[in-house]
């Protein structure tokens, strides 16, 4: 009981299966087995080895009492094999007092990332060994972080571009959403990224609701369970709304929530169909998506941080000083159309990536990537120290209290800002964006005030695209 219907009766047939084909008697009694509460949708296969134990233990054939979490699936053949959503539930049951695991081999490891003692099994007959103390395993080791992987693209490989560049180290202390335009061939790809290597370290509790997200969606490495470096995902254009926002039976996490506690890189944003961007609306606000379906909803986090690049135009050279754009007023208008206003709102810097002189290609970069991280680490630490006590820690989500507190401004950077927002009919919205984007700038630079200069820089970066 408690199960739907198609999945009942799968596990009958393979539980009762592997339970004989373990060396044990399934008992020729009714059984019941309850899965409590009723009401709550369980799903996929992980239940199967809790199951057995609770068959084995009623009918006298285990010894010893069970006090861990036990999950896996069964093969007919009395094997157990691993299941996706390990390290979630795992997570959950020790944050409820539970104090082991009992899991899959391959999914140990996970399990042994989430402060439990865990053991891992290839077999229903191992586990009860275990159990009994015949054959005792011992505990799976706490799988060590790898150092992080190198990013594939650095700052100090693009030339020129200062001021994007700044847009993107803005970005990673505050967590601002980013958009490039420009012309073909620019290097805004280029720049998007190298924001992976400007991104400030995962701390424990990041990397684990990181990874716990992908053991979701079954993308976890048994080798390296935890995430090292945080998530750098770049869909598609054609990408469906499925795979960009998550769903399905049983509900998978989209690329919105593998990007957690990371970046969701839209190449081409513009590409994309209208209602997949729109649907973005939600995470963006919320920093989670549920999806909502037949016996409940999922929820998933999903806090990223979205760089977007697109051209001004469908040819991609309106208003560029050197080459013609073919295209018709009334395209140009329909290719932006496509990020609407609601969408375009949330994305704090906007930023022109125009085309760098020929004679000035094989420039370095004015700073290397590991320099700009380190003011963005020292920005972030600002930002703890000032949220501490909240459940805020970067200015991107500071309220309106909040902003109003800490971007305090002098009378004359007040007029300043009052004039921008005028000539440009910024939205009550976009006034707190642009104060927001204005703290980030004076924590890089280690200003307890938001200064004239942060305030001109955040209005700067708030081009109109
Ligand atoms: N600022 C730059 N510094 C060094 N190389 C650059 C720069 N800009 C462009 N390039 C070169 O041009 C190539 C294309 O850049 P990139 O793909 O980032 O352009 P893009 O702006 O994304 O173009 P598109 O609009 O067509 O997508 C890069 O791989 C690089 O070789
Ligand atoms: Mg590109």
């Amino acid at each position: 009981m408690g199960l739907p219907d198609a999945a009942v009766q799968e596990a009958r047939e393979r539980v009762r299966a592997a339970i004989r084909n373990s060396g044990f008697e399934f008992p020729l009694r009714r059984v019941t087995v309850n899965l409590a509460p009723a009401e709550r949708r369980k799903e996929g296969t992980g239940f199967e080895l809790a199951i057995a134990l609770g068959i084995l233990r009623a009918s006298g054939q285990l010894h010893a009492d069970v006090t861990a979490l036990c999950l896996g699936e069964l093969s007919l053949d009395g094997a157990l094999r691993p299941v996706r959503g390990t390290m979630p539930r795992v997570r959950h049951a020790a944050l409820r007092g539970v104090r082991q695991a009992l899991v899959a081999d391959s999914n140990a490891g996970e399990a042994a990332a989430c402060g439990v003692e865990a053991f891992g099994f290839a077999s229903l007959r191992g586990v009860v060994d275990h159990v009994e103390g015949r054959a005792r395993v011992a505990p799976a080791a706490v799988p060590a972080r790898a150092s992080a992987p190198r990013p594939a693209a650095a700052l100090e490989h693009i030339a020129g571009q200062e001021t994007p560049k700044r847009a993107l180290e803005i970005a990673a202390a505050g967590a601002h959403n980013v958009l490039f335009v420009g012309p073909p061939g620019t290097g805004k790809t280029m720049l998007a990224r190298a924001f992976e290597s400007i991104l400030p370290p995962l701390d424990d509790a990041e990397a684990i609701a990181a990874s716990a997200v992908h053991s979701v969606a079954g993308l976890t490495d048994p080798n390296h369970p935890v995430l090292t470096a945080r998530p750098f995902r770049a869909p598609h254009h054609t990408a469906s709304h499925l795979s960009l926002v998550g769903g399905g039976s049983p509900p998978r996490p989209g690329e919105v929530s593998l990007a957690h506690n990371g970046a969701l890189f839209l190449d081409e944003i513009a590409e994309f169909s209208r209602n997949v961007l729109d649907t973005l609306r939600e995470p963006l606000e919320e920093r989670s998506i549920t999806i909502s379906r037949a016996g409940g909803a999922a929820t998933y986090p999903a806090r990223f941080i979205l760089i977007a690049a697109m051209n001004p135009c469908p040819c991609g050279f309106w208003g560029d000083p050197d080459r013609d754009c073919t295209c018709l007023p009334e395209q140009v208008e329909r290719y932006r159309g496509r990020l609407s206003g609601p969408l375009l709102d949330r994305i704090d810097l906007r930023v022109h990536v125009p085309r760098v002189p020929f004679e000035h290609l094989r420039d370095d970069g004015r700073e290397r990537s590991v320099d700009v991280r380190e003011r963005v680490v020292a920005a972030r630490e600002r930002m703890r120290l000032r949220l501490a006590g909240t459940s805020r820690r970067v200015n991107a989500d500071l309220t309106v209290a909040e902003v109003k507190r800490f971007c305090a401004l002098d009378g004359e950077t007040e007029r300043l800002l009052a004039e921008a927002v005028g000539a440009r009919r910024l939205s009550a919205r976009g006034y707190h964006r642009v104060l927001r984007v204005a703290r980030t700038a004076a924590d890089l630079s280690a200003s307890d005030n938001v200064r004239a200069e942060d305030v001109a820089l955040a209005l700067l970066l708030r081009a109109d695209p």
